[in-house]
């Protein structure tokens, strides 16, 4: 059995989502299965060095999870040929110099979305990369989520028939840091414009993946953006002032003529199965895909349901719902990317999920921020 090393050069994974999923539920959680076995001959492990700018969160790091490699010098980890892949989760706006350096010495890209907040450089970073024959790709992990996956499976079995709408409620509540015991659970550039923040820039770049990749290409956006809450305190202890929207009201116009409405708000709180709840109704039956769940009603069990609200209501409208059962052990959706992304770089194997893809995703958020602005139904020109 060869066990062939691949070096990875993991940027700004002393934020959250470098950390969390990236360095620990993916890299590390490989590492210690024994690394991604690929055939009979051959076993993929990965040789992670972590880089950023601060040496003694690198160092707290690597102690914390026994990593042996870090360093502030990215460029001389980048004229290491023994490194064949850069991954950057450093901030959206901190992306493009990082990938620039990267493509420069030949690596190939991997990046946490939004790849960028303007479609023109995200479509320039792609650019970059296949004009250099390099291999690259972004995070797309909602797609490996145990909830979407089981609501593809229905699909394909052709469970819902024709379907007919689709409802996305995604949010929580986000403390705002001024109550001493409800710290902030997100860091705080997500508030602010000026630093790339912007649920709209957040979460329109996973939808359009998710709509596109579950539903159909999408055409065209209208789109509402609030920023409900103008004033929070930072992870410092520190009041600022919230630029950035964090709530949207979308609606999203498929190429097949399916039209998505989506809601998205950092400050709502949850009374429904998960964060993410999405309803699809067809004409042979409607689902509810969370994070996890995914729960069906077939056409055959809906109930007869009658308008009077002078009564409480004889039937419970929770009671008809089955939840899909898990079939196979569904592993960190991160985790799969990785591998699908080692898989790309070792064997060739295709890999759709490009940065052409991430700018789409770019793509949708700047033209629901325009149809904010312009108050109108704005058109998606094809990046392809
Ligand atoms: N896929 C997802 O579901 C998902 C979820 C949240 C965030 N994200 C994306 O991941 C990225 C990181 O988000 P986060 O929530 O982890 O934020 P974060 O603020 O916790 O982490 C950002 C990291 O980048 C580092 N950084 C910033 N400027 C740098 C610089 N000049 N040089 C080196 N390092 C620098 C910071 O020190 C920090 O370690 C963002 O682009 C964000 O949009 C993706």
């Amino acid at each position: 059995m060869e066990v062939r090393k691949i070096g990875i050069i993991m940027n700004g994974v002393t934020g959250r989502m470098g950390t969390n999923q990236h360095l620990e539920r993916s890299i590390l959680a490989l590492i210690k299965q024994g690394g991604l076995k690929v055939s009979d001959d051959l076993t993929i492990m990965p040789d992670p060095v972590l880089t950023g700018r601060n040496i003694n969160k690198l160092k707290a790091l690597s102690e914390k999870y026994g990593v042996e490699k870090y360093t502030t010098d990215l460029q001389s980890v980048l004229d290491d040929p023994q490194y064949e892949i850069f991954f950057d989760s450093s901030g959206t706006l901190q992306r493009k110099q990082f990938v620039e350096m990267a493509v420069k010495a030949g690596k190939a890209i991997y990046c946490e979305k939004p790849t960028a907040v303007s479609a023109k450089e995200a479509i320039y970073l792609s650019k970059l990369c296949t004009d250099a024959g390099l291999k690259n790709g972004v995070v797309q992990d909602k797609l490996w989520l145990p909830g979407l996956r089981k609501f593809s499976m229905l699909k394909e079995q052709g469970f819902f028939g024709e379907i007919l709408s689709v409802k996305g409620d995604f949010g929580y509540w986000v403390y705002t840091g001024e109550v001493e015991d409800q710290p902030v659970q997100r860091p705080s550039w997500n508030y602010r414009n000026e630093d790339g923040g912007g649920i709209i820039i957040d979460m329109h770049c996973h939808w359009r993946y998710v709509i596109d990749n579950l539903f159909g290409e999408v055409k065209a956006v209208s789109c509402r953006a609030a920023t409900l809450i103008d004033q929070r305190v930072d992870e410092n202890g520190n009041p600022y002032s919230c630029t950035a929207d964090d709530t949207a009201y979308a609606t999203f116009e498929l190429e097949n003529g399916l039209h998505i409405n989506f809601i998205s708000s950092w400050n709502t709180r949850v009374r429904k199965d998960d964060l993410l709840s999405i309803q699809v109704d067809g004409t042979k039956g409607s689902a509810i895909i969370g994070l996890r769940k995914c729960l069906v009603q077939d056409h055959s069990i809906t109930p007869k349901a009658v308008w009077n609200p002078d009564v409480d209501s004889p039937i419970n409208y929770f009671d008809q719902w089955h939840e899909v059962p898990d079939s196979i052990a569904y592993d960190n959706a991160f985790k799969i990317q990785w591998e699908k992304f080692l898989r790309h770089v070792v064997l060739d194997e295709p890999f759709r999920w490009t940065l052409l893809e991430g700018a789409k995703g770019v793509q949708l958020a700047e033209e629901s921020l325009r149809s904010h602005d312009e108050k109108r139904w704005i058109e998606l020109t094809d990046l392809t």
